[in-house]
């Protein structure tokens, strides 16, 4: 079975072109077929509680609002015990357009992981982005790795370069 379990929703792909590309970054590391990628489309609390490492992708929508997917699997979510497993969570937002609501997804999910005992891992500087407000942020740090490929696709890469090996070396895989 695959080491690291990757779900992503997405709306308009860009959550899951960033989680393909995520994929190959892994498994260069870790060798091929050590990520099992998948969409959270119709997923279940088993799907994912299969994993003891994963890493969670969603954008966020409408003004701080939940992606569609990502909202109905929340009552999965919480079925989940996640003592033991370590998470990482990556979101796309846009900065500019929503800067009161930037990648608060992130900052969602990330309790209710935590409410239900998971170690999560990947926290990254907020020195970047010019948002006012993130419930993905605590201090000067997001819980996650936040990413805007509507305003600054060209550091997508480089972020997830940096990104990649920090939470792979945080969850004692590398
Ligand atoms: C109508 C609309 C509402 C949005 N609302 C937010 C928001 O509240 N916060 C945010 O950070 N980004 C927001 N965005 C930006 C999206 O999250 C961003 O475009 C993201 O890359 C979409 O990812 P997806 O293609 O995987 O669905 C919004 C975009 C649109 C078009």
């Amino acid at each position: 079975m695959a080491t690291i379990g990757l779900f992503y929703g997405t709306d308009t792909g860009n959550t899951e072109r960033v989680a393909k590309d995520m994929k190959v970054k892994l498994e260069a590391v870790l060798g091929e077929g050590s990520v099992h990628l998948s969409e959270i489309y119709k997923k279940k609390a088993a799907d994912m509680e299969a994993f003891e490492y994963l890493i969670l992708g969603m954008p966020t929508w409408y003004d701080g609002e939940l992606q569609g997917d990502w909202e109905e699997f929340i009552p999965e979510m919480e079925k989940i015990d996640f003592a033991g497993k370590k998470v990482a969570f990556f979101g796309l937002g846009d900065q500019y357009g929503y800067a009161s609501y930037f990648c608060d997804a992130l900052g969602v999910f990330c309790e209710i992981a935590e409410k239900k005992n998971a170690k999560v891992v990947g926290f990254t500087p907020v020195a970047g982005f010019e948002h006012d407000f993130s419930k993905a942020q605590r201090g000067d740090i997001f819980v996650g790795l936040c990413l805007d490929t509507d305003n600054q696709d060209e550091q997508t890469e480089d972020r997830l370069n940096h990104w990649v090996p920090q939470v792979l070396g945080e969850m004692g895989l590398k």
